[in-house]
């Protein structure tokens, strides 16, 4: 059966991700509404304009397709892209971007406003949350990268009721963990993606999580296409005084 999120270490789970990083943009590629939703997400952080004079987080940017969604929705922001897996930086590090963005090499849970150049006006993390051995602490980390009141978007799996968890372990066993053995050899990733995700929190847990971690302003967002009821933009501001 499946590796349990909890078998898996956290180490491992960044070595898997280092050997996924050479296919990961093939296999995102073949998920339909991949690149849109993260977009969509973007948008959702409301952040003005074209973000000039903004610095803007990418927290578990991996290959940089976040990365890639936040440069387009905000074009004149300062983006930093961070991760953990030097493969997957390595990947983002090879495509062609604008000089405002620019990538660090940290787990989440180590970063300082140093590496960030000053604490930051808005906070994305996609599908970095469920992977993080201690969310709540990631959770107060970016309370104190982030500027008093400044906008969070974390897009996660977040599975809501029996319905959307019989089409998540559909769409695993049917699709992504086959595929991921067509392009890497390997399930081990996909296998844990799918076991992590029924066991991450449902909108409500998360929303409380983060009402918990001191974040106002909270709510979830669904995502449309096969992804609703499984995949949310979770929307919140980050409270003073972190
Ligand atoms: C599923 S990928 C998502 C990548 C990208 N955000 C996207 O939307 O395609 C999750 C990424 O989080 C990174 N990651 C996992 N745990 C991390 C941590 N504690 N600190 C920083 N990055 C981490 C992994 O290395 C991986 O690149």
């Amino acid at each position: 059966m499946g590796v349990s999120a909890r078998e898996m270490k956290h180490g491992a789970v960044i070595d898997e991700f280092d050997v996924a990083a050479p296919s990961y943009d093939r296999l995102v590629g073949a998920n339909p509404g991949y690149h849109r939703h993260l977009r969509m997400s973007a948008r959702r952080l409301g952040l003005p304009r074209d973000g000039a004079g903004l610095r803007v987080l990418d927290l578990g940017c991996g290959t940089g397709a976040s990365t890639a969604a936040l440069a387009r929705v905000l074009p004149a922001a300062e983006i930093v892209g961070v991760d953990a897996s030097a493969g997957m930086l390595a990947a983002a590090r090879a495509k062609r971007w604008p000089p405002n963005v620019r990538f660090v090499h940290s787990r989440a849970e180590d970063l300082t406003s140093e590496h960030t150049g000053g604490r930051v006006d808005a906070v994305f993390a996609a599908y970095l949350l469920r992977n993080c051995p201690d969310p709540d602490q990631v959770l107060r980390g970016i309370r104190g990268l982030a500027k008093p009141g400044a906008r969070v978007a974390l897009h996660e799996y977040s599975v809501d009721g029996p319905a959307a968890r019989a089409v998540w372990s559909a769409v695993c066993w049917g699709v992504v963990i086959p595929a991921g053995r067509v392009f890497t050899g390997r399930t081990e990733l996909y296998r844990y993606l799918w076991r992590s995700v029924l066991q991450f929190d449902p909108p409500a847990g998360l929303r409380a999580r983060l009402e918990a971690a001191g974040y106002d302003t909270v709510r979830a967002v669904p995502l449309p296409g096969w992804q609703r009821g499984i995949t949310h933009t979770f929307l919140a501001r980050a409270g003073g005084g972190a």
